[in-house]
């Protein structure tokens, strides 16, 4: 399954904004500050809502500073935030929709209360059903029940779990070379879903080793169509310490070529195998991966669609991913479908999202890449007036 649409209203810098027809890659373009993480966020923010432990609407609130650090500091009359979701099925029917508004009470108790909660599933034949629609009788007569959604409880999801589960199981990655590499030693807090890959070597070392064997292989297949020398990717536990490593062995002049740990490893190298790694990750939730160019090189990065895509479709993963970036050289691939392309658009009212253009399109088709095509567009960044 995969998001197909998504609209966000007085959601951080976006006051208002719809796409609509995403496809299982989508590629977020905007210039720095433009919201693309914020766009992420939303996102993630339903994750939050949905998660099995620790999860639910007032805490997702509060770790993000409250309603009044959520709302589009553009707002104006109308107050509520707003985050609809559409999902399509692998064929790309759509299969649910769910819609959550909240808001800060005018009176009483200022504690955020849900101001709509609308969950709908579509049939085969593509008729609805309204499994529920908030605020009903209930809530009316008992406001407090508005502090929580039924995303979040057992006893009101179970006919929606399969849309629990979708959200619950979204995964952010904003990957660290340094953190990958030290991630054991620099010890500290690890974040719920280790968004910036601290504990990706445990990662590794808990997947069953055929899985893992699997995944490994293909990506040392993906990685020697860029660093040719390279050979025999494989998982291993230090004899003394017990930690999981990752080796390598590079040709070389003498004949048993020279082993590599993961510390030794380049930056980029270690980034590109641990987003491959996750594109191959099972589970049938959105993996909402940042700016994956940062520490590789043009050519690489250039290649990066063609890698994701071919490591993607050989451990037949059906996930969607979600990636933000201000490469040129990743966009200057033209196998990316224009669907998958958003574009963030700045100005003084927050920003808005589009899809690509009618002249953007024309240009695609006339044989351009999405950089030549769409990110000149996406880089016209808002003029910043400066008094002296
Ligand atoms: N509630 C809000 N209302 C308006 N603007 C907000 C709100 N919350 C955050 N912002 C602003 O949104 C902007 C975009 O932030 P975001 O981190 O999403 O940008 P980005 O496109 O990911 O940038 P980068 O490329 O630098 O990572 C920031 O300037 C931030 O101040
Ligand atoms: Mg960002």
């Amino acid at each position: 399954m995969h998001i197909s649409r998504l609209k966000l209203k007085n959601w951080r810098n976006f006051k208002l904004g719809e796409i609509k027809n995403l496809p299982e890659t989508v590629y977020i373009l905007g210039p720095n500050a433009s919201g693309k993480s914020n766009l992420l966020d939303a996102v993630r923010f339903l994750r939050d809502v949905s998660k099995h432990r620790g999860g639910g609407l007032q805490d997702a609130i509060e770790r993000r500073g409250g309603v009044k650090k959520i709302r589009c500091l553009h707002a104006r009359n109308d107050t509520e935030v707003l985050i609809e979701a559409d999902i399509v099925d692998d064929r790309g029917l759509l299969v649910w929709k769910y819609e959550l508004g909240f808001n800060i009470p005018p009176q009483g108790k200022r504690e955020p209360r849900i101001t709509k909660e609308k969950v709908t599933s579509f049939g085969k034949d593509g008729k609805a059903t309204i499994l529920i629609n908030r605020p009903q009788k209930i809530d009316k007569k008992d406001e407090l029940l508005l502090r929580e959604t039924h995303l979040e409880q057992i006893s009101a999801n179970a006919k929606f779990r399969e849309l629990v589960n979708f959200f619950s199981d979204v995964t952010y990655v904003h990957l660290v070379p340094q953190l990958l590499k030290f991630g054991d030693q620099i010890g500290g807090r690890v974040m719920d879903d280790d968004p910036f890959g601290q504990e990706f070597m445990l990662r590794i070392a808990r997947t069953p080793p055929r899985t893992r064997d699997a995944r490994l292989k293909r990506i040392e297949f993906a990685l020697r169509t860029i660093v040719p020398q390279l050979e025999d990717l494989k998982f291993l536990k230090d004899e003394i310490t017990g930690f999981p490593h990752l080796e390598i062995k590079f040709k070389h002049h003498r004949p048993q070529g020279a082993k590599q740990r993961e510390d030794q490893f380049s930056d980029g190298t270690l980034r590109i195998m641990s987003i491959l790694w996750l594109l191959q990750e099972g589970g049938n939730s959105p993996l909402l991966l940042e700016e994956p160019e940062l520490s590789l090189n043009e050519e690489i990065v250039a290649q990066l669609p063609r890698i994701m895509a071919s490591v993607k479709s050989k451990s037949r993963s059906r996930r969607q991913f979600i990636i933000t970036t201000h490469s040129q050289a990743l966009l200057s691939n033209s196998g990316i479908d224009p669907r998958g392309i958003v574009v963030l658009t700045p100005s003084d009212d927050g920003s808005g999202v589009r899809g690509v253009s009618g002249d953007e399109q024309n240009a695609l088709n006339a044989g351009l890449s999405p950089a030549e095509a769409v990110l000149p567009n996406a880089r016209k960044t808002r003029q910043f007036e400066f008094s002296l």
